[in-house]
């Protein structure tokens, strides 16, 4: 079998394929989780959490394919069964339960902080443990994805707070009930 020659001894590799392939894992089932909020949320925001759900799980699905091609690039199998999945991710399903909306949105925006300290992590490690600065640059810029759907996520929670007249709601204006 001809050897990959490129530059990476093969624990290098190795290692790198290592940590792929978790972040492989942790999107496949971020997708999953943010397909089934878009089709199960109700409520006021319905429309536009439907629509922004459909475009974060658009751009998970690219990302989940340039993972997998960038662990073939490296000469490493990607992982691609649900059981492997499961076994390698660090976010947690929910046993399709279907909360409320905001409850919805709070935990996608977990799962995508969580994502993001993963990133940041293996940014580190590929280029210090791994001399792979290519992988390093390539999950740099789907931690910074991950940054942004995370804001989204956030502003719509950070807006609940935000009555119809756009003041903030601290609840401080009600009646204290003496005992
Ligand atoms: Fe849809």
């Amino acid at each position: 079998m001809r050897t990959i020659n490129i530059g990476l001894s093969e624990e290098q590799r190795q290692g790198v394929i290592e940590l792929l392939n978790r972040d492989l894992a942790d999107a496949y089932l971020l997708l999953i989780k943010t397909k089934k909020y878009h089709w199960d949320v109700v409520g006021p925001q319905f429309r536009s959490l439907h629509e922004l759900w459909e475009e974060q799980y658009q751009a998970l699905t690219e990302n989940i394919d340039s993972i997998a091609e960038r662990v073939r690039a490296l000469g490493g199998y990607p992982v691609g069964t649900a059981e492997g999945f499961l076994e390698l991710a660090s976010i947690k399903e929910h046993g399709g339960d279907i909360p409320m909306a905001t409850e919805m949105v709070s935990r996608l925006a977990d799962d995508h902080e969580q994502v993001i300290r993963n990133l940041r992590e293996h940014v580190d490690q590929c280029s210090d443990d791994f001399h792979d600065e290519g992988t390093a640059d390539f999950l740099t810029g789907l931690m910074e994805q991950h940054e942004e759907m995370a804001w989204m996520l956030r502003s719509f929670i950070e807006g609940e707070d935000l009555k119809a007249d756009g003041k903030l709601s601290t609840g401080k204006s009600k009646v204290p009930v003496k005992a």
